[in-house]
């Protein structure tokens, strides 16, 4: 029984060697190069090639090495072994910190006191508190639960919004389509922490941000997406900036990564880039894992975090 290692993107020697080297791990195969499709029992994943996964007859379980499995969902001939995403708290503790800085940075106008110290000025604003600010969080497992304790501690009024709705304790809950829209009018910083999937492509459009609250007191609404670029429409974006219903957008992930460098996201004024590491994990944590979940399954004991393919998380 072995482990295939499948990652594209990420540097694959050194995922090769992590798993070698972490105590207890079956023995590793290397997708790159030849090796005996008989032998493959589990495969640890980053967009790996499609159709590559069809070719192991023995395997039994897939790990996504990240939370967002959309690119293993996207191949059709993804074999129906479970599928195990990661929710670990080293990642999970790292998209809280995105979201937070984010939050906070839009929340403390750390742009405005920016410019206004280049140009040697001692500009001062009313500064509302955490209370006075409205947090909007879309998607609400694992990731998005814990970004909203961490930001209702800090004293933001935090509401999240999911397809299911289910409940989470100190956190006032909006589902489905019809709770989409009294949620937006609500929010003053919206946080897109939600998976890919056919619903929620292309989710936040033009109309999605011009039903965010108008009247809060930071002087427009602002944008984070941590989430996935395929959830953005990036011209509707830039449009609802352009004419103001929205005055900053974070985007942490695009449709194309890297972001081509003729997009207009890179020097729109009011657009931060960062490159798809909001959650960036420490590797060894996420080899660690992978190999106590292998231990679980040969012990006969059940896999954890397996995506529900229905509903494509
Ligand atoms: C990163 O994007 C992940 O899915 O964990």
């Amino acid at each position: 029984m072995s482990l295939l290692v499948a990652i594209q993107g990420w540097s694959p020697d050194d995922w090769v060697r992590r798993f070698r080297q972490e105590p207890g791990s079956p023995p590793v195969l290397d997708a790159r190069e030849p090796f005996d499709p008989a032998a493959v029992r589990y495969a640890a994943c980053w967009k790996t090639p499609p159709g590559l996964l069809a070719r192991l007859p023995n395997l039994q379980a897939i790990f996504n090495l990240g939370a967002g499995v959309d690119a293993l969902l996207a191949d059709p001939t993804l074999p129906a072994v479970p599928l195990v995403r990661v929710a670990d708290p080293d990642l999970t503790a790292r998209m809280t910190e995105y979201v937070v800085l984010h939050v906070l940075r839009h929340h403390r106008r750390v742009d405005l006191y920016a410019e206004a110290q280049a140009r040697r000025e001692w500009l001062k604003r009313d500064q509302p508190p955490a209370r006075a600010a409205r947090v909007g969080i879309m998607g609400m497992g694992v990731l998005g639960r814990d970004a909203a304790g961490v930001l209702a501690r800090i004293g933001f009024r935090v509401a999240g919004w999911s397809r299911r709705g289910d409940p989470v304790p100190g956190v006032e809950i909006y589902a489905g389509a019809e709770g989409l829209k009294p949620f937006l009018a609500r929010t003053d910083i919206l946080v897109a922490l939600l998976p890919l999937t056919p619903d929620t492509r292309g989710i936040l459009n033009h109309e999605l941000c011009a039903g965010l609250a108008q009247d809060g007191p930071l002087g427009g609404p602002a944008l984070i997406n941590a989430g996935r670029g395929g959830l953005q429409v990036a011209a509707d974006i830039l449009r609802a900036l352009d004419e103001g219903h929205l005055a900053h957008a974070t985007l942490d992930v695009f449709e194309t990564e890297p972001l081509p460098a003729t997009s207009p996201l890179w020097t729109h004024p009011k657009v931060t880039v960062t490159p798809h590491n909001a959650a960036d994990s420490e590797p060894a944590e996420l080899c660690r894992y992978v190999v106590e979940q292998i231990r679980r399954h040969e012990a006969g004991g059940a896999l954890q975090n397996v995506v529900d393919r229905g509903s494509g998380y």
